[in-house]
């Protein structure tokens, strides 16, 4: 277990219940007040008792410079405290009053372009103007002194989904004091990490370096991945700018803000250390056709787990999902019967202690007036939505045990922003938007531990290994310092690694491992990759297993996209290639590295080939899986636990009414009843069975120490 705790304290321990709401917009009905009071009435019905309050509400806060407003906040803050609900305030940062940029043009964000933006819209700052600094921090300073002992504060929300760019001249000066910073003012440091050599690319000094651009520089490897990374840089100060008159005046209050699952333009394991619980805003497209609904849960089971990791399993909150439809998909399709129930439960059951809609109301105007809300512009109760909102507020109410509870899985999988950033920049394998695949080969491998039902963490190269069985590192291109020594030391240990084609090929600044690919990993891989060959769409390749190969595996399965050719140093072969020149070379081994092992997978591959092979590795390593059943397409398990009780979500993400065998006897918790032998699970149907220690006689549910 690592010393890692299996139960944590309530998201704020005054408040010891799983969270239901969502962002709640009262400042849109200031001249209606009659509607908060029918707002209030409403939540209580929907079972609602957190609302994220003040998102953008800026402009009726500080209506004119230096002019505060905060009497109808008043009022909404003492209408929750009154019915026992929680706020969760937030600061306004994510949008700014037409009066600020009109005074103020430094505000305004710059694109790469280097045009300036006009005012509107919002999440458009700059992350760098001393101004937009001093304004979040007075209102902030100001929000928390005045509601700092008010009973209805729960949990800080900073801003919103912070992200995109700013170019301005401000920025510019600081992304090039951050570069002086890095390379120790050492331009020719600069210059080799760079490799400025390169089409005559060499600086004289930091003061001649700008921001990538389209119409500029956007051809250095390095120098993108700096400016990526000081992106995040610069807004994580402008967040820790904004926290800091929160931590002075509320320092009980935890703080948060809402991240955007894998959304590429911030690297969240630099920004989740400064906050004190990790929040993301999930909208995925049910129903879509493109994909089956289990593989598209599973993809959203994919980015759970990555948010649970980033605070190293502590529970998240769920802070937005829709209740029923959002606005701008290509195709706005309503949740279909039980999915409202099925997906916010999902959530739960990956370590979520709330589940939070966008929006409590919709608005009469503007852009979101037509998106889903928990309340419709008939203004009553009588919805679907509503009933569907009401019945996940009374399931919640019966989950309330599993609050705090998290997961210690055996298998981790690594997924880096850092490693994406190079990858997607890298000019080879096959090129175009989102065509190298990172994302994708992670959650095609991700896929196969879901329906296994085996629980994951998603982490990145910085993260601890020591307490794994297994990590899986698809496509690990990137290598920044330490990592290939660490991921040795835990295969010496005894740890299983699973890697393969595109891994080991850069170091930290882009620039290219020499002496073969995989770099620094070729010891413990045994194996050297000399060239990778990318496929055309109708092309393929096979893999085909040896005979009495370790995992027992037999025939052949599909290799598209890339396939490497390798050479099996020290590794034995597992499976060779089928086809084309370089049929019979291998395309998977495995290297005994110390007391544990190491294998390649050389090749992408169609899904069948990684369900069989973590099937076989799964039970060949005995990892640790939600619960000890065969689980049918579209059936996933999802294990929370506190060390003592046991609660395994059964979910069906299938068209089709499913059967599981379960083990042993448990209560579900959301009918209350004691169940045993065939479980039957409807279309989209959720069972949570709730094991106590007593129950747990059975090997297969046998705590995990
Ligand atoms: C985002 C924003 C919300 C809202 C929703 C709509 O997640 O944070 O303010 O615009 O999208 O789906
Ligand atoms: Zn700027």
């Amino acid at each position: 277990m690592n010393g890692k705790p299996q139960q944590y304290e309530p998201i704020n321990a005054a408040f010891p219940h799983l969270l239901h709401g969502g962002d709640y917009n009262p400042d849109q009905w200031i001249k209606t007040p009659e509607i908060w009071d029918e707002d209030m009435r409403l939540m209580k019905l929907a079972g609602c008792n957190a609302m994220s309050v003040g998102i953008f509400s800026w402009s009726s806060l500080e209506p004119e410079e230096g002019r505060f407003e905060f009497n109808w906040l008043d009022t909404i803050m003492d209408k929750l405290a009154a019915q026992g609900a929680k706020a969760i305030l937030a600061t306004p940062s994510g949008a700014r009053p037409a009066w600020m940029s009109r005074a103020y043009p430094e505000v305004l964000r710059v694109e790469a372009d280097r045009h300036r933006n006009l005012h509107g819209l919002r999440h458009n700052h700059c992350y760098t103007s001393p101004v937009y600094r001093e304004k979040t921090e007075r209102i902030n300073r100001l929000l928390a002194d005045r509601y700092k002992d008010h009973p209805s504060l729960l949990v800080w929300h900073i801003s919103n989904e912070f992200g995109g760019e700013c170019h301005c001249d401000l920025c510019q000066d600081a992304f090039r004091n951050w570069l002086r910073s890095r390379y120790g003012h050492d331009i020719e440091a600069l210059n080799l990490a760079w490799w400025t050599g390169f089409w005559s690319h060499r600086f004289n000094g930091f003061d001649q370096i700008e921001s990538p651009a389209p119409h500029g520089e956007n051809a250095v490897h390095g120098h993108n991945l700096d400016w990526k990374r000081f992106v995040t840089f610069q807004t994580t100060e402008f967040m820790k700018n904004e926290m800091k008159p929160l931590r002075e005046l509320t320092p009980n209050v935890p703080i948060t803000t809402n991240l955007m699952g894998t959304y590429t333009g911030l690297d969240y394991w630099k920004m989740a250390p400064e906050l004190d619980l990790v929040s993301w805003d999930n909208y995925p497209s049910w129903h879509c056709g493109g994909m089956k609904t289990w593989e598209l849960a599973a993809d959203i089971s994919f980015v759970h787990d990555l948010t649970r990791s980033l605070k190293g399993g502590k529970p998240f909150m769920l802070m937005e999902s829709t209740p029923s439809i959002v606005n701008w998909q290509p195709v706005n399709k309503l949740k279909r019967p039980g999915m409202h129930r099925l997906s916010s439960l999902q959530a739960v059951a990956h370590g979520s202690d709330t589940v939070q809609y966008f929006q409590w109301r919709k608005s009469r105007g503007a852009s979101e007036k037509l998106h889903g809300a928990v309340v419709d512009h008939v203004g009553h109760e009588h919805t679907r939505v509503f009933r569907d909102v009401a019945e996940v507020g009374e399931d919640l109410r019966k989950l309330a045990p599993i609050g705090g509870s998290t997961v210690r899985p055996d298998v981790a999988l690594i997924y880096d922003w850092e490693n994406r950033w190079a990858i997607d920049d890298a000019q080879a394998l096959r090129n175009g938007p989102g065509q190298k695949g990172y994302e994708q080969a992670c959650k095609a491998h991700y896929r196969a531990f879901w329906k296994l039902g085996v629980p994951v963490d998603v982490i990145n190269e910085d993260c601890d290994f020591a307490g794994y069985k297994l990590v899986v590192a698809p496509m690990l291109y990137m290598l920044r310092p330490g990592v290939a020594e660490r991921l040795t030391a835990f295969v010496e240990a005894g740890g299983t690694l699973v890697t393969g084609y595109f891994s080991g090929y850069v170091d930290e600044s882009d620039l290219c491992f020499l002496g073969g690919v995989p770099g620094p990993l070729r010891k413990v891989t045994g194996i050297w990759a000399e060239e990778i060959d990318s496929l055309h769409d109708n092309d393929e390749n096979g893999i085909r297993f040896a005979a009495d190969n370790d995992l027992k595996l037999a025939g052949t399965y599909k290799a598209h996209t890339y396939c490497e050719l390798i050479h099996a140093e020290t590794a034995r072969i597992a499976a060779t290639y089928a086809s084309d020149f370089y049929a019979g070379r291998p395309a998977v081994t495995v290297n005994a590295y110390g007391t544990g092992e190491a294998w390649y997978v050389a090749a992408r591959s169609e899904f069948a080939f990684l369900r069989d092979f973590y099937a076989a590795l799964t039970g060949k390593m005995r990892l640790l899986r939600a619960l000890d059943a065969d689980l049918p397409e579209g059936v996933t398990a999802v294990l929370r636990t506190n060390g003592k009780d046991r609660f395994v979500f059964l979910m069906n993400f299938s068209e089709a009414r499913q059967a599981v065998r379960m083990p042993g006897e448990a209560e579900e918790m959301l009918s209350g009843k004691r169940m045993q032998g065939e479980v039957a699970l409807e279309p989209y149907d959720v069972k949570v069975l709730h094991y106590r220690q007593e129950d747990c006689r059975q090997e297969d549910c046998r705590q995990k120490d």
